[in-house]
């Protein structure tokens, strides 16, 4: 199975960074195949409706809609910014929706948060999953948030808190295996059964993105 994880942060030095690459180890010695990508291969404008009109997807947008076509399973480590989603990754998550197919539709989901602040930036995970959600992906119901981030990692990158440790590690196991679990239904069909099942999958999630309207072909 291949999971695509980054963290949501452009900063050269961010914690969340620090965090994602921790699960994305994690992920590995469970048998995934993690392609660990940096957030700064992906920058884009804001979105606009005349750019969006005139050409489509802009560079970045189209490279992350690639990768996240090639996956299976997304892991994201995003920071919470005044109580909410990451502009940036509102940004992205916007610009890839305009494409059809609908690249994050039944993509499995895996939120991280890290912070310094005492809440860790979980508040902002439960704003980040709604337009993942509402764009048809599969947000894992456990998310885990780093609070005091700047003083939590030891100087080999790994949590100095053995209990937050293991629960990173039994969040990261159970994700993987229900991702596993989620490939034959909503990824890369395999066979005639599965491409149907897909198929009525696609069209029952179609409704929940009926408001954003299709426009030129997105690459
Ligand atoms: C504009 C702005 C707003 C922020 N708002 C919050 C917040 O609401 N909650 C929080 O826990 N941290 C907040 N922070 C602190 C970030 O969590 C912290 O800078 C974090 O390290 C950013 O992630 P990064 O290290 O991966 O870049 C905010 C930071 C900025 C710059």
């Amino acid at each position: 199975m291949r999971i695509l994880a980054f963290a949501a942060s452009l900063r050269e030095k961010s914690l969340n960074r620090k965090l994602i690459a921790l699960a994305a180890q994690i992920g590995g010695a469970e048998g995934a195949e993690v392609d660990l990508a940096e957030f700064r291969e992906f920058e884009m404008p804001l979105y606009s409706g005349d750019v969006d009109e005139r050409a489509g997807l802009p560079p970045g947008a189209l490279k992350f809609k690639r990768c996240l076509e090639r996956a299976d399973a997304v892991m994201i480590s995003a920071p919470e910014y005044n109580y909410s989603i990451s502009g940036v990754l509102k940004n992205l998550i916007d610009w890839v929706s305009r494409a059809r197919p609908m690249p994050w539709r039944g993509k499995s989901i895996y939120l991280m948060s890290a912070s310094p602040s005492p809440m860790g930036g979980i508040r902002g995970l439960w704003q980040t999953r709604i337009p993942l959600e509402g764009c048809g992906a599969l947000v894992f119901p456990d998310m885990f948030a780093l609070p005091h981030a700047n003083e939590a990692f030891d100087s080999n990158g790994g949590l100095r808190d053995s209990s937050l440790a293991e629960r990173l590690r039994r969040e990261v196991v159970g994700f993987v295996r229900l991702a596993e679990a989620i490939v034959p239904i909503c990824g890369q069909p395999t066979s005639l059964e599965a491409q149907k099942r897909q198929k009525e999958i696609a069209s029952a999630l179609e409704d929940e993105t009926e408001l954003q309207p299709q426009t030129a072909e997105q690459g």
